[in-house]
């Protein structure tokens, strides 16, 4: 760790994580008689009952005890005895008031054990502080990032509403339960035992930890916090051991305070996107207060892994990212693919419309685009790949290299379309720019697809594990595609008898 400088910053950030001024501490109070989460939870009720796409935000009041279920089909040699995990937002509704936005929910991790002849699932609510105070006081105690709540308790900062509900680290025995503005709770692998939460150091208690770390060619793993989330224009940079100790630690500055989810790691550089989404801009929950600016440009960061400096502000064009998929340097240059967004109604808008107006609208895809930046000119150009594309996954035998493929979920086109469309899973090749999928039925969702290589296959050659929503069956499956043969559909389905929330990422150990 750089101690000098981590030293010059650790009072400052241990007084914004129980302080911060203006970030999640500033959420409104409200006292009205009725809240719109109670008025909410009796819409909800009504709407669940005709719009059956709903029941992928109805979400759960309890842990799941495991079950059996057969495969359709035959399990392949490479993924018998491995456990695929998802985490989500699990908990919507606590007695009568329901959170309005998705991202709100408390994280709810699967486990589904994938046996020769059968998948066991169970799944159990992470042990939050939050998920524990408001389960003994039978009501949900704090406004969220972006739901109001009746009498709502003040906060101390984010982590009075860190609900780890995003992704998971596989860590030694553990699993990290993340979310992204407050550190990780732990969780044994086994039986999602919730073991405690992630403690670095006392200086950064309470400061963010992203959802997204990566994990380099040399094992490191690479994170950033977005202070952001404190109300300040900045971010830490994390660099920990693949046995999930801190290595180095650094503050750095950001020109804007905006939102930032994930990032992009090469063998010698960090790049950071700001989108022009301003928060603080306005009141209300922290997402309410963010105010999209796109006359001021995005901005990228780049940033030497060896110093941790910022060597570049590069601005660029507007835009909105939740994910980047694969990323490389070729000589002075960084190739960056990530999956693009116009605007950032996506989240401002859509993310809380899915449920918060108790319907599923049309929404601007995010599309496969790679950016090249020229690290002597500091210049970057963006191309669209042209396909509508989310959650990118590549092959990490060829992480931080030149990589040819890229996988993701897709939708039935390229227009303009439902989300409930995301229903196929795809591989894109990134040099041809061709696609191949497989699309599944009417009423189903197709969720996050983790890539397993086949033995002695070469890059791209392997299996894609992902779990999708029917929700006109009113069940969960977990599906795996041979990569190569994606069209030809799943090799090994199973299928629960009941249907599990719509989730964010997983892990497979
Ligand atoms: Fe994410």
């Amino acid at each position: 760790m750089n101690r000098r400088d981590f030293l010059r910053n650790s009072s400052w950030l241990a007084g914004a994580a129980a302080l911060s001024a203006t970030g999640f501490s500033n959420l409104a109070l409200g006292h009205e008689a009725t809240s719109p989460a109670q008025e909410y939870a009796k819409a909800f009720a009504q709407a669940i009952k005709h719009n059956p796409k709903l029941k992928g935000w109805q979400g759960l009041s309890q842990d799941i005890p495991a079950l059996k279920v057969n495969w359709q089909g035959k399990l392949p040699a490479e993924l018998v005895g491995k456990r695929l995990y998802r985490n989500g937002p699990g908990r919507q509704q606590l007695g009568d008031q329901r959170y309005s936005h998705w991202f709100d929910g408390d994280g709810f991790v699967s486990q589904y054990q994938l046996g020769a002849e059968g998948m066991t699932h169970s799944g159990k609510f992470v042990r939050t502080r939050k998920f524990e105070l408001e389960s003994a006081a039978g009501r949900f105690l704090y406004n969220g990032a972006g739901s109001h709540v009746a009498h709502p308790r003040g906060l101390k900062g984010p982590e009075s509403i860190n609900t780890a509900n995003i992704a998971l680290l596989p860590v030694e025995n553990e699993l990290w339960a993340m979310w992204e503005a407050a550190m990780p709770y732990r969780l044994a692998q086994d039986d999602l035992t919730t073991l405690g939460q992630v403690s670095f150091s006392n200086e950064l208690e309470g400061i963010p930890f992203s959802a997204h770390p990566h994990r380099d060619q040399n094992g490191s793993i690479w994170n950033i916090g977005d202070l952001a989330n404190l109300g300040k224009a900045g971010f830490v940079l994390y660099q920990l051991s693949a046995k999930g100790e801190l290595l180095r630690c650094k503050l750095i500055d950001s020109p804007r305070r905006s939102y930032v989810h994930d990032f992009a790691v090469t063998d010698t550089h960090l790049v950071i996107y700001l989108p022009p989404l301003m928060a603080g801009a306005n009141g209300g929950t922290f997402i309410e207060s963010f105010d999209w600016q796109p006359q001021q440009g995005g901005v990228l960061l780049v940033i030497d892994k060896n110093n941790l400096e910022v060597t570049r502000q590069i601005p660029c064009e507007s835009g909105f990212v939740f994910h980047f998929g694969a990323c490389w340097r070729q000589g002075r240059e960084l190739v960056l693919n990530l999956c693009w967004y116009d605007n950032a109604d996506v989240m401002i808008k859509r993310m809380g419309d899915i449920i918060g107006e108790l319907t599923v609208k049309k929404e601007t895809p995010s599309m496969a685009t790679q950016l090249v930046i020229d690290l002597d000119r500091g210049t970057v150009k963006r191309e669209n790949v042209g396909i509508a594309m989310e959650f990118p996954q590549q092959d990490e035998r060829v992480a931080a290299m030149p990589a040819r493929y890229q996988f993701g979920v897709t939708m039935a086109s390229n227009t303009q379309v439902e989300r409930s469309e995301y229903n196929a899973i795809s591989r894109l090749d990134l040099r041809s720019g061709k696609l191949e999928s497989y699309q599944y039925g009417q009423g189903v969702m197709a969720e996050e697809p983790l890539f397993v290589p086949k033995a002695g296959g070469g890059e791209g050659a392997g299996y894609l594990v992902h779990t999708s929503l029917d929700y006109l069956r009113g069940e969960t499956s977990v599906n795996v595609l041979d990569s190569e043969r994606l069209a030809d559909g799943p090799v090994a389905r199973a299928s629960l008898p009941y249907y599990l929330p719509l989730g964010f990422h997983g892990a497979l150990v």
